[in-house]
C-alpha cells in the first residue's frame, strides 16, 4: 500500500486496511462536495487578491473546481476512500486535471478550518430547507383549519373528551408549533452563519490572507474571532441537532394523532392508499405507516443531538478526529426531517375529515358540562367552586340516565341546583359552547377564521 500523496511526505508505507476504514469518511462526507468546492473557489481567488499565489494559478484552480463539480453533479466522479474524505478526493481531482497549480490551493489552509466551512454552509443550506418545507407543511395545516374553522370535534385532555373544539383550531395548535421551530431555526442560522475559514488548522497563518473577504464571498456574516475556537467549535452543529430534535417531537404528536383519528375508535380521518399500507395477513387492514414512521424518525433525531453531544464533550482543544463523527448523524437527522415533512404535508393534504365521525364522538363524555357550570356563575351567580360541585353531581345524574346533559329533564336538574331554567339548554349544545369561546386564542370559529387570516400573514 503506497503512502498518501497529499500528506505521505514523511510516511514509508500506507496505512492498513483497518486504518483505512476507521479513517475514510468520504462514503458519507461526499454530500460535502458543493459547499467544499464552494469554499475553495472563495479561498482561492483570496490568495490571488492578496498576491499570495498567481493569478494565472488562480484562474486554472477556479476552472478546475468548476469542471470537478459539473462531473461530481453528472455523477461521473469516483470518490476513492483511500482518498479519505471529500476534500482531498478533491484536491486530487484538480491535481490530475490541472497539474501542479492544484498544489497551491491549500496554502494558508487546512481541513480543519476546511471541514468547519463546509459543514456550516451545509448547514446553513439544510436550514433554508427545511424552513421552507415548514412552510409549506404550515400552508397545508392553514387550507385545512381554514375549511374547517366551524368543524367541531372533541377537543381532549389527559386524552379523555374535555370540551368542543374545532377541528380547525386544532391544527392551528400545530401551525404555532411550527412557527416555533422556524424561529429556532432562525436563531440557530445566526451562528451558523459564522466562517471559519482561515483559522489553518489551529493557530491562524503567517500568510498575508484576507479572512473577511472569504467570510463575504460565502454569505457568512463575519470570519470568527478565535482560530482555536473556528475549528474546534461545534455548537452550531449541537443547536442545528436540538432544533431538529424538537421540532421532530413536534411532528411525532401530529403523527401520533393522525394514527389515533384513523382507527375505528375515533373515525375522524381516512387515509387515501396513497398514504395507507395493508397486511400482509389481515386482508381488512389499512395502516396508518407513514405516521408511524415520522413518529418514530424522532428516535433517530433526538439520538443523532446525543451522539455529537457525546463527541464534543470532553474533546481538548482543538480539532481531534472525533469531530469527523459529526456528520453521519447530522446528515442522518437532517434528511429524516425533511422527509418527515414532506410525509406529514402528504398526509394533511391527503386525510378525508369525517365531519360527522367527529361529531358523534361529541356525543360522550359530557363536553359541556364547563358551559353548565359558567352558567351558573353568570346566571345565579354562584361561586365557580359551588358550581363546579353542583354540575359534577348533575353529570352524575345524566350519567345514571345514560343521556347527555341536553337531554336532561330540567327538574332533574332543579334538583340539584333550584335556580336553574329552561335558559340553561341554550348553553350545553356542543355548537353554542364552541362559538361561545370568543377569548382571545379561544376556538370559536370565528376566532378561527381570524387566527387563520393572521397565521397566513405571519409565516406564509
Ligand atoms: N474528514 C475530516 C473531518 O471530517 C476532515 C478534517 C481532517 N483533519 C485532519 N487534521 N485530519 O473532520
Amino acid at each position: 500500500m503506497s503512502t498518501n500523496t497529499i500528506w505521505g511526505g514523511r510516511f514509508a508505507a500506507g496505512p492498513s486496511d483497518v486504518m483505512e476504514r476507521i479513517n475514510a469518511s468520504v462514503s458519507f462526507d461526499w454530500r460535502l462536495y458543493a459547499q467544499d468546492i464552494a469554499g475553495s473557489k472563495a479561498h482561492c481567488r483570496m490568495l490571488v487578491d492578496q498576491n499570495i499565489i498567481g493569478a494565472e494559478d488562480g484562474a486554472a484552480i477556479v476552472d478546475g473546481l468548476d469542471r470537478i463539480l459539473k462531473q461530481i453533479e453528472a455523477g461521473e466522479f469516483d470518490f476513492k476512500p483511500a482518498l479519505e474524505d471529500v476534500h482531498m478526493n478533491v484536491e486530487a481531482a484538480l491535481a490530475e486535471a490541472i497539474g501542479e497549480a492544484a498544489g497551491r490551493l491549500h496554502t494558508a489552509r487546512s481541513r480543519n478550518d476546511q471541514v468547519a466551512t463546509d459543514l456550516r454552509l451545509w448547514i446553513r443550506d439544510a436550514i433554508d430547507g427545511l424552513d421552507g418545507q415548514f412552510r409549506e407543511l404550515q400552508r397545508t395545516l392553514l387550507a385545512r383549519a381554514e375549511t374547517h374553522a366551524a368543524t367541531l370535534m372533541p377537543g381532549f385532555t389527559h386524552l379523555q373528551p374535555a370540551q368542543p373544539v374545532t377541528f380547525g383550531h386544532h391544527l392551528l395548535a400545530y401551525v404555532e408549533m411550527f412557527g416555533r421551530d422556524r424561529e429556532r431555526l432562525a436563531d440557530c442560522r445566526e451562528r451558523v452563519n459564522l466562517s471559519p475559514l482561515g483559522a489553518g488548522a489551529l493557530a491562524g497563518t503567517a500568510f498575508p490572507i484576507d479572512r473577511d473577504a472569504t467570510a463575504a464571498a460565502l454569505g457568512f456574516e463575519r470570519p470568527m474571532a478565535n482560530s482555536l475556537d473556528a475549528v474546534s467549535a461545534r455548537d452550531f452543529v449541537l443547536e442545528f441537532l436540538a432544533a431538529l430534535a424538537i421540532a421532530a417531537t413536534h411532528l411525532s404528536r401530529l403523527a401520533e394523532e393522525i394514527v389515533l383519528w384513523c382507527g375505528p375508535q375515533f373515525g375522524f380521518v381516512t387515509l387515501s392508499d396513497a398514504f395507507s399500507t395493508g397486511s400482509s395477513m389481515m386482508p381488512q387492514k389499512r395502516n396508518p405507516d407513514a405516521a408511524e414512521l415520522v413518529r418514530a424518525k424522532t428516535g433517530r433525531i433526538l439520538g443523532a443531538l446525543t451522539a455529537v453531544a457525546v463527541v464534543v464533550k470532553g474533546l481538548p482543544l482543538a480539532y481531534g478526529k472525533d469531530l469527523q463523527e459529526d456528520k453521519e448523524p447530522t446528515f442522518d437527522a437532517a434528511e429524516s426531517l425533511a422527509l418527515g415533512l414532506a410525509a406529514m404535508a402528504g398526509m394533511i393534504a391527503d386525510m378525508t375529515v369525517d365531519e360527522d365521525g367527529m361529531r358523534a364522538a361529541l356525543a360522550s363524555g359530557y363536553p359541556t358540562a364547563t358551559d353548565l357550570a359558567d352558567w351558573l356563575v353568570r346566571e345565579l351567580g354562584l361561586p365557580f367552586r359551588q358550581a363546579h360541585e353542583a354540575t359534577g353531581r348533575i353529570v352524575a345524574l345524566a350519567e345514571e340516565k345514560t343521556c347527555a346533559l341536553e337531554d336532561l329533564p330540567l327538574e332533574t336538574m332543579q334538583q340539584v341546583e333550584s335556580g336553574i331554567t329552561e335558559a340553561i339548554y341554550s348553553v350545553l349544545s356542543v355548537d353554542a359552547a364552541a362559538a361561545s369561546r370568543t377569548s382571545y386564542g379561544g376556538t370559536a370559529p370565528d376566532n378561527v377564521r381570524q387566527a387563520v387570516a393572521a397565521a397566513k400573514e405571519r409565516y406564509l
